[in-house]
């Protein structure tokens, strides 16, 4: 019986091992169907990814190599696999830093870096690599996982991109650089025109004001001045046939310049703007020791000088002179000879209008003052004494305290003062007894009938007096019978001075009087002259300067 449980036992307990290892063997193989199917997803995994990877061990020896790997560098894995890594994807020129690549990677535990490879059909292609180092317990090199991208398109786009970006920022300063630029050229042009319409606008003042040729050069000098920012002195000279003088200036003596005995060949004639650095030591070349002299004292020390020749007449040139003061630190520039340029553009214009309407008003002038003579001489009396009465005029009118052209205009016109004469019946003129009433009515009339040749309007003022020369301060002139300040100044100052010089001259009809026998007339009476003809200021003036007068006089007696 014993025996018997002892072999069911013992039958049992075989039975249990058995039992125990079918189920072992049945674990067992379900773990290896799992790991196989882990390493069949990590092969999966490792040959789905789309980075290239590889594992490499000792002496750079590829042990894995993915799909990838093979898309990338175009070798199947059975071709690298046991082969060092660096005789294919690394370029025959970089293989020989391969120990120092080495020995880097190793000594790391990471590596990140960009690189040159090279593909199995010979295409060069850049990379970014990962590569992880894996290391035993003791810290000695196991393997490593190198993964890879072909960064070769991407970089190029990058560096496309760089560049395009590079090239915008570059056409983007030039854009900023060229708005700089014009707006500089903008302020430029706004400065210029700024310029241009202050200097129309100076010379526009030309047409409004009634000036004498050498107060329009001094006007021409100043307009300059004001335009040429840069200018500290100016000076305006003229060439006309051998001879060149002064005729006006800023900054420098003009009285002192008009010293000066120059001559055409001590000139300098340029007929466009242009700069002399220091025009004096120039000039003074020229210039013989006397001239130089006066010159030096006449003259500011100058840096330099923008100068321009105005033509403007037959052998007539006016130069005009801007100067930039020594110890300045201003220059003139392309702007200054560009606005120097329209500045004698518009000068010249002015200055030929201004000269030619002188020559037209100085022979009108002339051709009158000769009609003049003859009406004169139509009553016996001589040219001379229209001369006298425009000579003796100006020189009260001077004294009244007129303004020079002013003077000049009455030196000019009073001389026409009976061209009316003209008009009138010689034989009445002639006659030598008293007139009857009705030829003393046409012998007054001289003075209205000026009026047929002095219709002008520039004859405005010898009109005035020729209409007016007989009216006397008291009332008892012709033809108006006008009295006191109801008569014009001018009217006024020809009629003492017709009268005085009339007393003067001889006359048919009369022996000329000395001087002091005319002072006597007008300021005592004769009978027929009274002082009480004429204004009381005038008379004054003519007893205060009567030595004056008596040199006019004399002086123009022949
Ligand atoms: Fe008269
Ligand atoms: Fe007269």
């Amino acid at each position: 019986m014993d025996y018997f449980w002892i072999n069911i036992l013992i039958l049992s307990t075989f039975i249990f091992i058995v039992l125990m290892m079918i189920v072992f063997i049945l674990k067992l193989r379900k773990n290896n169907q799992n790991i196989n199917e882990s390493k069949k997803r990590y092969k999966n995994l490792f040959n789905s990814i789309p980075v290239a990877i590889f594992v490499w061990g000792k002496d750079l020896k590829v042990l894995d190599w993915n799909k990838h790997a093979e898309y990338i560098f175009g070798y199947k894995k059975e071709e690298i696999i046991g082969k060092n890594y660096f005789d294919f994807i690394v370029p025959e020129d970089l293989r020989k830093d391969v120990d120092k690549v080495t020995s880097k990677i190793l000594d790391m535990n990471r590596v990140k870096n960009v690189n040159e490879n090279i593909t199995k059909d010979g295409r060069r292609i850049l990379c970014e690599w990962d590569v992880i180092v894996e290391k035993d317990e003791k810290g000695n090199f196991y393997r490593a996982i190198s993964m890879a991208q072909d960064v070769t398109e991407k970089t190029k786009y990058q560096q496309e991109l760089k560049k395009t970006v590079e090239k915008l920022s570059e056409t983007n300063e030039e854009l900023y650089s060229s708005n700089e630029e014009l707006e500089e050229s903008y302020k430029i042009i706004e400065n210029q025109s700024d310029q241009m319409r202050e200097m129309i606008e100076l010379f526009n003042r030309f047409d409004q004001t009634d000036m004498s040729l050498d107060q329009f050069y001094s006007e021409i000098l100043l307009v300059a001045m004001d335009v040429m920012t840069e200018a500290d002195y100016g000076s305006i000279s003229i060439i006309e046939k051998d001879k060149w003088e002064f005729i006006a200036s800023s900054g420098h003596n003009l009285e002192k310049l008009r010293e000066l005995e120059l001559h055409k060949k001590d000139s300098i004639i340029v007929s466009s703007p242009t700069i002399i650095k220091d025009i004096k030591k120039e000039n003074m070349k020229r210039f013989n020791d006397a001239q130089r002299r006066i010159f030096e004292e006449a003259t500011r020390d100058i840096k330099e000088s923008l100068i321009i020749s105005v033509p403007i007449d037959d052998d007539i040139y006016l130069n005009i002179a801007i100067d930039i003061a020594a110890e300045s630190k201003k220059g003139f520039n392309d702007n200054s000879i560009m606005l120097f340029q329209a500045f004698k553009n518009i000068a010249s214009t002015y200055l030929k209008n201004k000269v030619y309407s002188k020559k037209i008003i100085d022979s009108y002038l002339d051709f009158s003052k000769k009609l003049a003579t003859i009406a004169e001489a139509h009553d016996d009396i001589t040219g001379k004494h229209i001369n006298r009465v425009g000579e003796l005029s100006a020189f009260f009118a001077e004294k009244l305290g007129y303004k020079k052209s002013f003077v000049d205009r009455i030196r000019n016109e009073a001389p026409l003062h009976d061209i009316g004469k003209i008009f009138v019946d010689k034989a009445i003129l002639d006659k030598k007894g008293p007139l009857t009433d009705e030829e003393w009515e046409i012998m007054k009339k001289h003075t209205v009938l000026s009026g047929r040749l002095l219709s002008e309007d520039f004859f405005r003022l010898a009109k005035k007096i020729a209409y007016y020369h007989h009216e006397k301060w008291d009332g008892s002139g012709y033809p108006f019978g006008m009295k006191g300040d109801e008569i014009p100044l001018e009217a006024q100052i020809v009629s003492l001075v017709d009268v005085y010089d009339a007393l003067r001259d001889e006359r048919p009809y009369k022996k000329a009087f000395t001087h002091q026998q005319a002072v006597d007339i007008i300021s005592k009476g004769d009978g027929r002259t009274k002082p009480e003809h004429f204004n009381p200021k005038l008379l004054k003036i003519f007893l205060e300067y009567e030595k004056d007068i008596e040199k006019i006089f004399d002086d123009l007696k022949e």
